[in-house]
């Protein structure tokens, strides 16, 4: 008789592990095993089968020989984008309203990253982000999406991706609100996958005796959680042709914005696949993507990689020549994620690094270290990186304090505080838009606050004739309507 602690079939199993992980060079994560139960091991199996240790390190080994290098700075120039107000703004309005009222456009909320710079206790979209009610950003979406549906006649599926961090508390939120008032058949909410990190020596780390550390495998990362999670397959089965994809964090970003379909679908324009909002930078050093030409193909640079020299180029009227800030608002089609997602995990985006502190288990010492400085890679996908894979891609202006307000920070910029006022302001714009009076100062600051939810008005129009604003609106008036 043996004196292993582990049954036949679970020592067969640890077996096989360590023969894989020794392929890769990875074999130190079961090093400790021996000294734990049964059950620690089985778990430990369990995670290594789950995250797919070889594809994973075979994705990283083949991202990492490639990592990006800025080409020649003759080859990037800015890319061309579509003006705010294009000469045929209606027709393409009412052709994207058409598809969105045939059902035929699914709203995406990207939810899985991890917020730390907000440092929230809970998920970003549970987020009290509206100025004076302070609904949580979910619910603000979830109004939007009631509203477009009421509008079309018909439910409007949301997909909703998560990550095993935050899965299960998003779900609890949305159960103990009811779902925003949305039916629950509509939402269809996945978790994304992730990626091990690694220490300064290219080694996966343990989390625990058993499990390992991960990360959230980055908003790029939905591209194959919607094939994993079947999501792509239940768009088919409900005849969605359009995925409008968002993030979390903008609580002003339009949900499913006719105008932006219709630019989309424009065959002279777009090739349908892939489209993209930008605003113009507000400076050389704004921390967003900046939309360039490279040969022709319309892409991202991160701010971090746009050589300093493009980065501050003027044009001849000593405007950004590389101004077209990324805002992270894309339409995708079903038929283009369906296509880059069916070679399975890589999904041709390049592996993105970032040098971060990790906690990690020391098997040798048995205990937890939480570093004080950064001591691992973590390696994420990210959506633009998707722009280059469509035949052709349009990219639309729009304005920042129509459609972005992100909240990423807990203070200074992009923070609750810098989008309340965003939010503000957009809502005495619309009403000003609408034809009523607003309470403002000389030099144009705003004297009264007011929130406009989007079952009121999903545009200024929505207010000309609306009962629910008063006559006035005073100065002092702090207003939800
Ligand atoms: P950010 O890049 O702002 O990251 O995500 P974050 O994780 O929310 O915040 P920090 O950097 O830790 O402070 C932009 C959007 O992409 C989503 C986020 O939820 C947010 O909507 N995202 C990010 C994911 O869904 N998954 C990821 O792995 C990363």
């Amino acid at each position: 008789m043996s004196d292993s602690p582990f049954s036949e079939e679970l020592t067969a199993r640890l077996q096989v592990m360590r023969a894989d992980l020794e392929s890769i060079g990875q074999s130190h994560l079961l090093e400790h095993v021996e000294g734990h139960s049964p059950e620690c091991l089985e778990s430990l199996l369990d995670r290594c089968d789950e995250i797919d240790l070889l594809s994973a390190h075979a994705f990283i080994e083949q991202a990492s020989a490639s990592e990006f290098e800025a080409p020649p700075l003759d080859r990037i120039t800015p890319a061309v984008s579509i003006s705010r107000h294009p000469e045929d703004e209606e027709d393409l309005r009412t052709r994207g309203q058409q598809l969105i009222d045939a059902g035929k456009v699914a709203a995406f909320t990207v939810a899985g990253g991890q917020g730390t710079r907000l440092g929230w206790n809970g998920p970003k979209g549970s987020y009290p982000a509206a100025p004076l009610t302070g609904k949580p950003l979910f619910r603000l979406f979830a109004e939007q999406i009631q509203a477009a549906g009421r509008s079309a006649g018909r439910k409007i599926p949301w997909y909703i991706m998560t990550s095993p961090i935050n899965d299960a508390e998003t779900r609890a939120f949305f159960r103990d609100n009811n779902y925003f008032g949305l039916d629950r058949t509509d939402i269809f909410m996945f978790p994304q996958g992730v990626f091990p990190s690694c220490d300064d020596a290219g080694r996966f780390m343990l989390a625990s005796p058993e499990s390992i550390a991960v990360n959230p495998d980055g908003h790029g990362g939905s591209l194959r959680a919607l094939r994993n999670s079947g999501a792509i397959e239940d768009m088919q089965a409900r005849g969605i042709e359009q995925i409008s994809y968002f993030q979390v964090d903008n609580p002003s970003v339009r949900a499913l914005d006719p105008l932006f379909v219709g630019l989309h679908l424009d065959a002279q324009r777009s090739s349908g696949e892939m489209s993209s909002k930008m605003i113009p930078k507000s400076s050389p050093e704004e921390k967003v993507g900046v939309f360039c030409s490279i040969d022709d193909r319309t892409c991202v640079i991160e701010y971090s990689d746009l050589p300093e020299e493009l980065a501050e180029a003027r044009d001849d009227r000593g405007e950004l020549r590389f101004i077209a800030g990324s805002i992270a608002i894309h339409l995708l089609s079903v038929d283009f994620v369906d296509r880059i997602t069916a070679k399975g995990a890589s999904v041709g985006l390049p592996l993105h690094k970032a040098h971060k502190k990790v906690p990690h288990y020391l098997p040798n010492e048995d205990r937890m270290v939480s570093p004080d400085a950064p001591n691992a890679t973590k390696f994420e996908m990210f959506i633009f990186d998707a722009i280059p894979l469509a035949a052709r891609s349009l990219v639309y202006e729009t304005d920042r304090v129509e459609e972005f307000a992100p909240i990423k920070n807990a203070e200074g910029v992009d923070s609750a505080r810098s989008s309340h006022e965003l939010q503000l302001e957009r809502a005495a714009r619309w009403l000003e838009n609408a034809g009523h009076w607003f309470p403002r100062n000389e030099d144009g600051t705003r004297l009264a606050d007011v929130e406009i939810s989007a079952l009121t008005a999903m545009q200024p129009s929505d207010l000309e004739a609306c009962p629910d604003v008063p006559e006035s609106i005073s100065a002092g008036d702090q207003l939800a309507i």
